[in-house]
């Protein structure tokens, strides 16, 4: 586990444009899961590949573990990385592929059974050791992926939009299990996505970028859902809300939401609601049937 913090950190790709990253300061905290939202192009790849050392910052400096970073190599600076098209070796078999970056930092090999099979078992993939990439499911290949990421046990965890190659069923499930996966290994981990429902829903802290500045960085409630109030119940401890979301792309879902309070609401009224997504659940206006959220806008 370590703190990740960056002190102005820039990258302009050519000089006299601006820049894709511009004076980024970030920090944090132990074990966090932090999340990068943005459009395409507003820099969280190139932020990413910086902190991991893949890409030579313009200026600024990058931090891990409260020590300067910025002229160690990405091996030594203890990451693991997740790309956006997770490129697993096709010919090696899940096994061998788990097992390469051991191989490539020279780990003794009587110690690579137990680490892979550890990291097979942390992602529920321990059957499929000796088949072959092309052998497994989309999300099966996301999960060899990932188990290759953390069997070097890395300090940091960096993850740049590693589930868009899912379709929406599994991308639901390999969010969940990402998520227990985060809350038992509490390893720093920055995920990138431009999905803001993803981003509420994975996220301890969400940092806003656009145009490579940080425009926002909070708790996923600094997003708020609109929505007017058709029913207000009291079950025990909390408040069920539920009513029809007003703007943006989910305009007219019909939604509900716990609530610790519901001081100061009234039936018919329309309300900023701030709440993390997976208190809220989305329904089909004509059918009711549960619907899976779709990306809000963030403007
Ligand atoms: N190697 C490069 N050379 C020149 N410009 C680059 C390079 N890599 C990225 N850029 C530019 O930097 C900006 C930020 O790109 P980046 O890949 O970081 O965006 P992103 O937020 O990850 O987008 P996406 O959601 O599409 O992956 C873009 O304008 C892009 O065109
Ligand atoms: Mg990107």
């Amino acid at each position: 586990m370590a703190v990740v913090e960056t002190r102005d950190l820039t990258k302009v790709f050519k000089e006299g444009q601006l820049g894709a990253v511009n004076n980024v300061n970030l920090e944090t905290r132990e074990g966090e899961f932090l999340v990068f939202l943005g459009p395409s192009g507003s820099g969280k790849t190139t932020l990413l590949r910086m902190i991991a050392g893949l890409e030579t910052p313009t200026s600024g400096e990058i931090l891990i573990g409260g020590k300067v970073v910025n002229d160690l190599s990405p091996r030594d600076r203890r990451i693991a990385m997740v790309f956006q098209s997770y490129a697993l070796y096709p010919h090696l078999s899940v096994y061998k592929n788990i097992a390469f970056p051991l191989k490539a930092q020279n780990v003794k090999k009587e110690l690579h059974k137990e680490k892979v099979e550890w990291a097979a078992s942390l992602l529920g993939i321990g059957a499929l050791l000796d088949r072959k990439p092309r052998e497994l499911s989309g999300g099966e290949r996301q999960r060899v992926a990932l188990a290759r990421a953390i069997v070097r046990e890395p300090a940091v965890f960096l993850l740049d939009e590693p589930l868009s190659n899912l379709d929406a069923k599994l991308r639901a499930s390999a969010r969940e299990e990402l998520e227990r996966f985060h809350r038992r290994v509490a390893t720093t981990t920055i995920y990138v996505t431009h999905d803001q429902v993803e981003a509420m829903a994975m996220g301890d802290r969400v940092m806003v970028l656009n145009k490579g500045v940080v425009r926002q960085l909070g708790t996923d409630s600094a997003v708020p859902f609109r929505f007017k109030i058709e029913n207000i119940e009291y079950l025990g401890s909390e408040w069920i809300v539920s009513g029809t979301l007003t703007g943006g792309k989910l305009d007219g879902k019909k939604v509900f939401s716990r609530l610790s309070s519901a001081q100061n609401l009234q039936l018919g009224g329309t309300y900023d609601f701030a709440v993390p997504q997976r208190h809220l659940k989305f329904f089909d206006r004509s059918s009711e049937k549960r619907v899976e959220p779709r990306a809000v806008s963030w403007q």
